[in-house]
């Protein structure tokens, strides 16, 4: 693979050593390895740190129509390390379980700055997200709507809870089936069209036990095009225009939410981060103009998950045995596979890979990169392009950041990764390796 490719798939503290092995921020992966084990997701702190910057300073150039607020969002991959992290970039955090909000409250994560989503939370998340004081909630369908009412009569007396509502805006994504999230047949959101928004919204709004400030939506992930930003700001804001004409109410807050995509080997580039603020700015001051004439911009939150956490880990596993079939395909296999990243099974997507002690080796054949479950649909890679991996090597994955950790399993009842974070000044484990012990230990004594 070319030292260009390469710059663009791997971390930014990412490079090549002396004897011409990759690093991540001056740290050997041979080595990190060696007292790690494999499989191991490596974690490069810069990187993280660039994006959050990146999206602030985007948004500071190029959004002036109103305040902003990056929320990352967790589902993409979260520990108490990366909580603090995103903290110390002044952003928010955008949790969908008790679980995430859980860890958000063991890094020290200011609570007034978490937003809790989810289509089917359950009661006792919502008691566990009112007790500590959660910033946001966003809600999702007339359940959980009259649900939090009665939680927030019993749990906070005289406090109203903050509520967006969470809107399916109806807007055409170009993305796998499985990544839209904001049509008309979304299982998110309360439809624009039935008229069940407005009714949701007034709802609230009459009882006044909860606090509405304003409205979410969220089109879908991996969008690589700005327009569905611009529309769904626009039907945010043609919704919120009347609502005022009924009820007096304007939104303070609106968020598109998140989904911007990051470019993957073999398909065109993603524009910048800087392309998607401009958008925004031009979707909120076209709505503005449009549905909100005289009455204030509202605050505009943003919601990334992938763009800010992908590059920045890596997977990198050791090679165990090579299959050549009659067939005509060869596999490689390595240690790990779909229960750690389940992605291309479950979406098509589409890794590359590279020999961590002779990254810029020619390639020689084209093999499948395939994992050790017992599954056939258990590739990394269907096609891969690497020179001929022996047993005993390793090789790395760019790209692995975001939504491999959080959806691994225990499939084949397998540990799970250990998963660490590297700068200059040292290496942190995010998280042990899991043993059989841990494993063993949920199904308690016989
Ligand atoms: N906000 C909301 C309300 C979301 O539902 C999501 C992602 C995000 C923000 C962050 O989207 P991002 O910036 O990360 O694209 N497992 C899939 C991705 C599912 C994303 C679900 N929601 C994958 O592996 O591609």
């Amino acid at each position: 693979m070319s030292q260009l490719v390469l710059a663009k798939l791997l971390p930014d503290s990412a490079g090549l050593d002396q004897g011409g092995e990759l690093h991540i921020a001056d740290r050997n992966i041979r080595e990190l390895v060696e007292e790690y084990g494999t499989p191991l997701y490596i974690f490069d702190r810069a990187t993280i740190v660039h994006a959050c910057r990146g999206y602030l300073k985007a948004l500071s150039e190029h959004y002036r129509a109103s305040g902003v607020r990056v929320i990352y969002a967790a589902k993409a991959y979260l520990a108490p390390h990366i909580a603090r992290l995103v903290e110390e970039q002044g952003m928010g955090l955008d949790v969908v379980s008790g679980g995430e909000l859980l860890v958000a409250q063991r890094a020290g994560f200011p609570m007034e700055r978490v937003s809790f989503h989810g289509n089917n939370k359950s009661e006792s998340e919502l008691r566990l997200a009112l007790r500590l004081g959660v910033g946001r909630i966003v809600l999702d369908n007339w359940s959980e709507l009259e649900l939090l009412t009665r939680l927030a009569c019993e749990e906070r007396e005289g406090q109203r809870p903050r509520v967006l509502l969470r809107i399916a805006p109806d807007v055409e994504t170009d993305t796998h089936r499985y990544l839209q999230t904001g049509h008309a047949a979304a299982k998110f959101g309360f439809p624009l069209g039935s008229g069940e928004a407005r009714a949701a919204a007034a709802r609230i709004i009459d009882q006044g036990v909860l606090e509405l400030v304003g409205l979410h939506a969220h089109s879908g992930t991996m969008l690589r095009e700005t327009r569905p930003y611009e529309e769904c700001l626009e039907r945010l804001l043609a919704f919120a225009d009347g609502l005022y004409d009924d009820c007096g109410w304007w939104p303070k807050e609106i968020s598109p939410g998140g989904g911007w995509a990051i470019g993957v080997p073999g398909q065109e580039e993603v524009p910048g981060v800087a392309v998607l603020a401009g958008a925004l700015q031009a979707g909120m001051e076209r709505g503005m103009g449009r549905y909100g004439q005289g009455r204030p911009v509202p605050e505009l939150i943003i919601e990334p998950g992938r763009s800010i956490i992908a590059r920045a880990g890596v997977a990198v596993y050791r090679v165990g045995a090579r299959k050549v079939t009659p067939g005509g395909v060869t596999y490689v296999f390595v240690d790990g596979g779909m229960a750690d990243n389940i992605r291309p099974a479950l979406y098509g997507a589409r890794y590359s890979a590279l020999a961590v002690e002779r990254p810029l080796a020619a390639s020689e054949e084209r093999v499948c990169v395939a994992g050790r479950y017992c599954e056939s649909g258990d590739m990394l890679i269907e096609e891969a392009e690497l020179p001929r991996m022996r047993e005993g090597e390793l090789l790395l994955l760019p790209l692995a950041g975001a939504y491999c950790l959080p959806m691994a399993s225990n499939y084949n009842l397998v540990p799970r990764p250990a998963v660490i974070l590297v700068d200059e000044q040292c290496v942190q484990v995010m998280e042990r390796r899991e043993t059989y012990e841990d494993l063993l230990t949920r199904y308690g004594e016989l």
